[in-house]
């Protein structure tokens, strides 16, 4: 079956969302989505949208500047980072004006909280700058693009899984898609293909992500030969619901909310004297990790609490309603009489597809753009959040450089027209023979037990600490499960929404990109950010100031080359809190 669109973006939360809507102002776009697009995991996102709006104190956009550059460890690119809190301020206004319900000051204003990293005066003390919706910003954000979007005509191709880009001579020539409730496989025929298809949480066991996170976008594009770019900075979020992962917005803390170990002590004043609670996120989640291997997790268990009680139940009914519900519901804890069991959770990936500040997918990493291809929001790394991000800058920046992508895009057409590419029936049957060996194959592995332990062991060895013999362990054991992959049997052999099958491409995919993870990790010899070494405890700018470039081999190994980190105004000082 073959559908043509002028765009095919694949992804429906809040970056493919703003792209979209930026490029169905002059072209026929479409959305090609997974899941229903406002089941979109931007939609979890709790807290916040950055931007130096002073609605509530001064604050000004230099200092989101500098705590941005600050907070990625001094490896985000400063050019990119310039553009993202520059944009803020329109893109606030611009949401409020589509009709996003932000939660609002006395005045009328939209109102904001505290966030880790986020400070005033280059660091003195926390500032009040995440612009929220209670405790479900990326949800009202979600819903407010989405309807803009059935507004402006953009074509909606719901439960159709992407399998494959099209790409020749480095020309984008379409997408193949697995159109679940129909049974049919598409080649979506089309010069642009954009993704915002979100990260991949779902390689580790505890874990902030909905279970649709399986870096789809990450392994196909590994799968037409592109490299990926600091793929070892993962980021854990502080506090995740002990053994379940769910998130507990970091808002909470930003409303006063307290970490304590068994002692019942507020440890984080040794680790960040200043900001304490409000650090990053990467500092917070080892500080919990060193209470806990230090013996003074809660009753020996490996958690620590948040506490929320001194807030009071009017405070937290307001502000954090979906997190007194998510601890009532899910886990029998009351946030109002008890504090909350909670442990760091995989929640995000500052590493991705390489691209330009105008969303352009680098085929090589650096400077040779793939025409036509282009990339935005968590799955890419353009690089804003360096390695380590700081909280709502995500939802800012998928907003952000999702419309750049759009308007990128819209650019590109202008130029190109829209006559279609060549036909590629070859890479179309290329890619469904892949399927159909997965889903005919006879051996003896099964898609969930396979999962499991990727998950497990991406959790143990490839978590908050690191060092060389656990990530070598983990490096065999990914290589392991690569070749049991391909032993593997599914039961469902039907066409229709078949699960079976999508799961085991969402597997493929994890595995695609699981060693560039890895290996980036044991290859990386300091600590910065999201990657600490237990081995190499310091950051060290000498040798290791650069990206991370993880280009997958025929044989499964991974190249790595590097680029320079784009330096305009700060420069990386010793990280304090
Ligand atoms: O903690 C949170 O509400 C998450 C926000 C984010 O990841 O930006």
């Amino acid at each position: 079956m073959k559908l043509s669109h002028d765009v095919v973006i694949v992804g429906s939360g809040l970056a493919g969302l703003r792209a979209a809507l930026e490029a169905s102002q002059y072209y026929d776009v479409a959305v090609v989505s997974k899941l229903f697009p406002l089941r979109s995991h931007s939609g979890a996102a709790q807290g916040g949208i950055a931007a130096a709006l002073a609605n509530e104190e001064e604050d000004h956009i230099d200092w989101h500047f500098f705590d941005t550059v600050k907070g990625s460890d001094y490896l985000g690119d400063q050019d990119a980072i310039e553009l993202l809190v520059n944009d803020a301020l329109p893109t606030l206004f611009e949401l409020e004006h589509l009709g996003t319900p932000f939660s609002r000051t006395a005045e009328g204003k939209i109102a904001q909280r505290k966030f880790g990293g986020h400070t005033k005066n280059y660091g003195e003390a926390a500032v009040l700058r995440a612009c929220y919706a209670a405790d479900r910003t990326g949800h009202v954000l979600l819903h407010t693009l989405y309807e803009q979007c059935v507004k402006n005509n953009v074509k909606f191709y719901n439960e159709y899984y992407a399998v494959d880009l099209l790409v020749k001579d480095n020309i984008t020539r379409g997408l193949v898609a697995y159109d679940m409730p129909n049974g049919r496989f598409v080649s979506f025929h089309s010069k642009v293909v954009m993704f915002g298809t979100g990260g991949y949480g779902r390689a580790y066991k505890i874990t902030s992500n909905a279970h649709a996170n399986t870096g789809d976008g990450l392994g196909i594009t590994v799968r037409a030969g592109i490299p990926l770019e600091d793929m070892e900075f993962v980021q854990f979020h502080p506090t995740g619901i002990y053994a379940y992962g769910i998130l507990v917005t970091e808002g909470a803390r930003g409303e006063g909310g307290y970490l304590l170990n068994n002692d019942g002590e507020r440890f984080m004043k040794q680790y960040a004297p200043k900001v304490m609670e409000l650090a990053p996120r990467d500092l917070v989640s080892r500080s919990i990790w060193t209470e806990i291997n230090e013996g003074r997790g809660i009753d020996g268990k490996r958690c620590v609490h948040l506490d929320l009680r001194h807030l009071g139940e009017e405070r937290l009914k307001e502000r954090l309603p979906e997190i007194m519900g998510f601890c009532r519901k899910l886990v029998g804890v009351d946030p109002v009489k008890e504090p909350i069991p909670i442990e760091p959770t995989a929640h995000y990936s500052m590493g991705g597809i390489p691209v330009t500040v105008d969303a352009e997918v680098l085929a090589d990493g650096i400077d040779n753009k793939v025409e036509g291809f282009y990339a935005a929001g968590e799955c890419a790394c353009v690089s804003v959040h360096g390695a380590n991000r700081l909280g709502t800058n995500s939802l800012l920046d998928a907003v952000v450089y999702g419309r750049r992508a759009g308007k990128s895009i819209v650019r590109f057409l202008n130029e190109n027209g829209t006559v279609k590419a060549e036909y590629v029936e070859d890479q179309f049957k290329a890619s469904l023979d892949r399927v159909d060996k997965i889903k005919n194959n006879t051996g003896t592995e099964k898609v969930g037990t396979l999962r499991n332990e990727l998950q497990a062991v991406m959790n143990e060895k490839v978590g908050v600490y690191r060092d060389e013999n656990n990530l070598k362990e983990g490096l065999t054991k990914v290589e392991e499960l690569e070749q049991r992959f391909a032993n593997i049997q599914i039961d469902d052999k039907g066409t229709v929404f078949n699960t079976d099958l999508a799961e085991a491409l969402e597997l493929g995919n994890l595995l695609d990109f699981a060693r560039h993870i890895v290996a980036g990790a044991l290859n990386r010899h300091e600590s910065r950010g999201g990657h600490a070494r237990i081995d190499f405890p310091k950051r060290d700018d000498n040798d290791w100031l650069k990206h991370t470039i993880a280009l997958r081999k025929d044989d499964g190994t991974i190249e790595f080359t590097y680029k320079p980190v784009v330096i305009t105004k700060f420069q990386p000082q010793e990280r304090k809190y």
